[in-house]
């Protein structure tokens, strides 16, 4: 596919993160066409409604809400953030009982009703409800992957941008590994602008202490531990997230972006899917083989994989 216009972006779930996808969809334009789907007739029609009243500000979108999967059909993109959030305290790796059993039965309808799109799996624990849902639907990799650490990787960017006193856009770092616990920051290759991170040391400020990164690295790793304690769920800032790769999907914008998809033959690790570096645009998403690790980034890759499968292996059999 090249760029597509006209497209039709089907939002699956309208929860907290649907309801934050579409709407930041809507304001960024996105998509011409946003489908907001769910299984509750009542709040996904309120939820597009109160979407729709505010079209004179967002431009030439339309959006519609309906809980018949049909209305999908012939989506470009299809965003699933359907299924059980975390409560305060549970990691993401726990939703996976209820959410691989609601994914079962979801996934094959809405691969039914739009056999070419792309679809960006949000609902937690992405990695591995990737992983299932590749190997039930046997989409092509590149056509079935998940969110993953972009997230994570703005959060990162975020809080060193702050601390460095430049854009979010010239720090150049990556969280990678599981979007969850395991995740970690791929240092050896972050920089600001052409500067290595490790060697940053302007004269107004000082530099990076190893401290301060590890700190820097897990104040990421639970941010949204604080936020889901704080107000039950984080929303924004991931349907900013699953909206920039909606973007760079329908742009065919060739965007590097730490997207989550099932990996083989890489860096020795066993078939699994999470998030490395990789390019996105209309065919869907591909790792970044040439990805350096060092020695001790290469270790961490490997627990983190090891973490995905484990719950994928559990819950499969
Ligand atoms: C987040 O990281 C809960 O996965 C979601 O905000």
């Amino acid at each position: 596919m090249a760029v597509i216009e006209n497209a039709k972006l089907t939002i699956v779930g309208a929860g907290a993160v649907g309801a934050a996808t579409a709407y930041a969809s809507l304001i960024r334009g996105a998509a011409r066409h946003v489908v907001l789907h769910d299984i509750d007739a009542a709040r996904v029609e309120a939820e597009a409604l109160d979407l729709a009243h505010g079209s004179l500000f967002t431009g030439s979108s339309t959006v519609t809400g309906s809980a018949d999967v049909d209305a999908t059909a012939d989506s470009h993109v299809v965003v699933v953030t359907a299924g059980a959030p975390q409560r305060p305290g549970q990691t993401r790796l726990e939703l996976i009982d209820t959410n691989a059993r609601i994914f079962r039965t979801m996934m094959p309808r809405l691969v039914e009703a739009s056999p070419g799109a792309v679809f960006v799996i949000v609902t937690n624990p992405c990695d591995v409800l990737t992983l299932l849902a590749q190997q039930q639907t046997g989409l092509p990799a590149e056509r079935l992957f998940a969110s993953g650490t972009v997230l994570d990787t703005s959060r990162l960017r975020w809080r060193l941008a702050e601390r460095a006193g430049v854009a979010a856009s010239s720090v150049h770092a990556h969280i990678v590994g599981e979007h969850g616990d395991t995740e970690f920051p791929l240092w050896s290759s972050a920089t600001i602008g052409p500067v290595p991170l490790l060697e940053w040391d302007p004269l107004d400020r000082d530099p990076f202490t190893p401290d301060e990164l590890d700190e820097i690295a897990q104040d990421v790793r639970t941010a949204a531990y604080r936020i889901i304690a704080g107000k039950g769920a984080t929303n924004y800032a991931i349907g900013l997230s699953a909206t920039r790769i909606v973007e760079a999907v329908l742009r065919d914008e060739r965007a590097v972006l730490p997207v989550s998809t099932v990996l083989s033959d890489f860096r020795g690790l066993p078939e699994v899917a999470l998030s490395v570096p990789s390019i996105v645009g209309s065919s869907g998403a591909f790792p970044i083989r040439e990805t350096r690790f060092s020695d001790e980034e290469h270790a961490l890759l490997h627990a983190s994989a090891e973490a995905i499968r484990e719950t994928a292996d559990r819950v499969r059999d």
